[in-house]
């Protein structure tokens, strides 16, 4: 095969990222959990929905803004939680918020990331309409949990996104193998300092599994949720939502929006995919809270095609990693334009000016 050195899509940059990180980062963000049924079949979900387009519509001008919780952005995604990017590049989720404010698009920050949430808040606050919402992992400390709402809500963070679908870690094989853990100079930005925790060693296993197995708590339940919010003003977002008996219980419980996620595929394997999830959640919530999804996007007719199932959004969770490995924020800024580019030829060639013509019309299921 040739060797890529300029990616014009998003699988391109996977490749190229794979010579920019240590083996260990390159498995930790390419895994998925066991046999990675469900991390292939998030992708085969979208090959196997095809699309109805509709011809001699006006597409000269294309508008692709958009809101989610009322807030605006310029393109339809946000970029998923996630932790540890220092592992990608030395400004890590600095970067990562400096191109998603360019580009107008949200930004979810993890709990575990490598630089703090106060200094990713204020690269956002230097822009007009940035928005970033605080993703959550409870601890069984539950004063380190309140303590980081209370910091989230007052660095400015729109939302606190609950994840709810790790209460162990789900068993990543290649993690396992490496050993994996934080390399020396690397560190749990948000935690470190009112907690000393740290990511451990642990010879056979990975450090990050038995970290959530001895710090988070596997006892979390819907009452939780009343108690979360009780810490703060901030809208929950519920992430890690498959089933529509769940979705309507978040909304009964207070959530705001949901995210149909099965994590990228790192946690059950053989969990359904997000975009067959999807199709059943959309009706069974009805319009009573905004919902999203996240698994395997990564072509902008993936993102019309969760639009057109009803999401308000999509989250985009490796590839920002694969930019900025490649490229730190210049990296992460390219992947985005990427998408915006196929996500404007894909709206012209649907019929589709504005995304609110992307509608349940335009789908076929075989
Ligand atoms: C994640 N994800 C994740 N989710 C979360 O709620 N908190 C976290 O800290 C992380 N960390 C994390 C690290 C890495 C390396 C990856 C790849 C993923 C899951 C993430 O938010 C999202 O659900 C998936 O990544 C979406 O799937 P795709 O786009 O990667 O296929
Ligand atoms: C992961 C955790 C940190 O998927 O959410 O690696």
């Amino acid at each position: 095969m040739t060797a890529i050195s300029s990616p014009i899509n998003l699988f391109e940059y996977e490749q190229l990222a794979k010579n920019h990180l240590s083996r260990m980062a390159f498995d930790y963000y390419i895994s998925g959990a066991g046999d990675e049924v469900t991390l292939r079949d998030n992708r085969a979900a979208f090959e196997r929905v095809k699309l109805r387009p509709r011809m001699l519509v006006d597409v000269s001008q294309i508008n692709l803004s958009t809101s989610v919780l009322g807030q605006p952005l310029q393109l339809p995604f946000l970029i998923a939680p996630m932790a540890f990017q220092c592992l990608a590049h030395p400004e890590g989720e600095l970067a990562t918020a400096m191109a998603a404010a360019f580009a107008g698009v949200g930004m979810v920050l993890s709990t575990l990331s490598t630089k703090s949430l106060e200094d990713v808040a204020e690269v956002g606050s230097k822009f007009d309409h940035p928005w970033q919402w605080f993703q959550l992992y409870i601890h069984k400390d539950r004063g380190l949990t309140r303590a980081l709402v209370e910091k989230a809500y007052a660095a400015g963070y729109k939302a606190l996104c609950l994840t709810v679908d790790a209460p162990v870690l789900g068993q990543r094989e290649r993690d396992r193998h490496n050993q994996f853990t934080l390399p020396s100079g690397l560190h749990l930005a948000n935690l470190v300092n009112i907690s000393g925790l740290e990511i451990p060693y642990e010879q056979g296993e990975s450090g990050l599994f038995t970290y959530f197995a001895q710090q988070l708590d596997p006892a979390l339940t819907w009452r939780d949720l009343e108690w979360l919010q009780s810490l703060s003003p901030l809208p929950l977002v519920v992430k890690g939502i498959l089933r529509s008996d769940d979705a309507v219980r978040a909304v009964e419980y207070g959530a705001k929006a949901i995210v149909v996620s099965n994590h990228g595929g790192r946690q059950l394997d053989s969990a359904i995919a997000s975009l067959d999830a999807l199709r059943e959640i959309i009706p069974a919530v009805n319009g009573r809270a905004e919902v999203l999804v996240d698994g395997g996007i990564r072509r902008g007719i993936d993102i019309l095609k969760a639009l057109a199932i009803g999401a308000q959004a999509v989250l985009i969770g490796r590839p920002i990693l694969w930019g900025l490995a490649v490229g730190g924020q210049t990296g992460v800024s390219h992947v985005i334009s990427l998408l915006q580019n196929e996500l404007n030829v894909a709206m012209a060639l649907m019929g589709c000016s504005k995304l609110a013509d992307v509608d349940s019309t335009f789908l076929h299921f075989q």
